[in-house]
């Protein structure tokens, strides 16, 4: 339901052209994560909206519980996406046969990063 209203709310927003970064509220710090996603090639998988592509996506994202290959589960918080995007191949989800890159992100940016994924959620 949250995504579909994400969704319907994204095209309302940007009309049908090119899918665009929802347009919410963001804080200077959600603002900053938001640059350095598409400045960091993170827009590439994850989709020009972070609604998903060869990576799952980001809108709506937290408290999503997730399955991961080998056996267990989570669900996903602030702490996992800073591990998610630290050690990428740490823990690898059921359904992406994609393993995510390594980036050289310092964990300022990483924050940033998750406090504009958080942003998604609300
Ligand atoms: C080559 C494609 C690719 C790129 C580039 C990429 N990712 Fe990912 N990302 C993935 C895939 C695939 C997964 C899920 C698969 C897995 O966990 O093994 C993932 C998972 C994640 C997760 C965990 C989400 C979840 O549901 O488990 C986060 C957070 C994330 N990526 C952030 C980033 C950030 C930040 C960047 C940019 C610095 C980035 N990714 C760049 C492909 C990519």
């Amino acid at each position: 339901m949250r995504k579909l209203f994400l969704g319907a709310l994204a095209m309302a927003l940007v009309g049908c052209a090119s899918a665009q970064p929802l347009a919410v509220d963001l804080s200077p710090s959600a603002e900053r994560g938001l640059q350095l996603s598409q400045q960091s090639g993170c827009a590439s998988c994850h989709g020009s909206d972070f609604g998903g592509g060869t990576g799952p996506t980001w809108q709506g994202i937290i408290g999503q519980s997730v399955a991961f290959k080998g056996g267990g589960s989570g669900v996903v918080d602030r702490e996992y996406l800073i591990e998610s995007i630290k050690y990428p191949d740490m823990k690898k989800r059921v359904g992406y046969s994609v393993v995510m890159p390594y980036n050289n992100l310092t964990d300022e940016q990483i924050s940033d990063i998750v406090d504009y994924i958080e942003a998604l959620s609300n």
